[in-house]
């Protein structure tokens, strides 16, 4: 059955990678959906095709949202097209790697604004529509088993991930009152273009396997079930929890 019938979302970052997983299994599932992309118009295109194919409904907008005027543009043209938005799914993310010594002021200022500044801002403009229109409705943010598991070499991207932790457990119990619900998913390995080196570097991809018990990279779609099930009316009671998608990968220990 089509679960998310009725409903609409804006899944940002979703023209590749996990964003796109999302948007194409909502559109599935019977949603309306608002595609944020910035860089790949013709990855936000075939995601569109795809969901109209299936006979869903689907916007995209570029909009950059580490600005405010990016965000407003987002949120204007989502409520423009669909009437409602019921669901924002926080998903645009990105890393880079470097020793913490050598670590660039500017690409920890990058890593933070699109990870959790963009994330923190753009749910504000989100729930202010909710509120004035007193409407229930989801917040789902792809956080990272890396909010809670170091990851040396990757500072920026674990302080902004440990704090999209720390944002979904404090705006729960701020907008429980108003029912709407927030959660994070914590991804482990996924393959997609965040981890293209890795994925192209046979030693560095088995060390990684090794310690997934599993034994395989996760997928977009892996995640995208459990994201369905966080905005699907039996998550109705479930909120300020943090849900791993990882294989295992965040118990493993091996002296071996
Ligand atoms: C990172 C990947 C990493 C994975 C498992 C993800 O959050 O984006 O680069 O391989 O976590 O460590």
């Amino acid at each position: 059955m089509a679960c998310l019938q009725g409903k609409t979302a804006i899944i940002t970052g979703s023209s590749s990678g996990i964003g796109q997983g999302i948007a194409k299994r909502f559109g599935r599932e019977g949603a309306s959906v608002v595609i944020d992309y910035v860089s790949h118009p013709e990855g936000a295109e075939a995601t569109k095709k795809e969901i109209e194919a299936a006979g869903g409904k689907v916007v995209t907008v570029q909009a950059d949202i580490t600005t405010r005027e990016n965000r407003e543009k987002l949120i204007a043209e989502a409520w423009k097209a669909f009437g409602f938005v019921d669901i924002l799914v926080n998903n645009a993310g990105t890393e880079k790697r470097s020793d913490f010594w050598e670590m660039k002021e500017e690409d920890y200022d990058r890593v933070m604004d699109v990870n959790l500044k963009s994330a923190v801002f753009l749910t504000q403009a989100f729930v202010q529509r909710l509120r004035d229109a007193k409407r229930q409705g989801r917040i789902i943010n792809i956080s990272s088993v890396h909010e809670d598991t170091a990851f040396p070499g990757f500072i920026a991207y674990c302080c902004s991930k440990g704090g999209l932790r720390m944002f979904m457990r404090n705006l729960a119990v701020e907008l429980g009152p108003l029912g709407i619900t927030v959660n994070n998913i914590a991804p482990g390995a996924i393959a997609t273009p965040i981890n293209k080196g890795l994925l192209e570097n046979k030693e560095e991809l088995d060390a990684l396997l090794a310690n997934v018990p599993l034994h395989r990279m996760g997928t977009p779609e892996d995640v995208a079930g459990m994201a369905v099930f966080l905005a699907s009316e039996d998550a109705g009671y479930v909120t300020g929890s943090t849900f791993v998608v990882d294989g295992g990968l965040m118990r493993s220990y091996h002296e071996q």
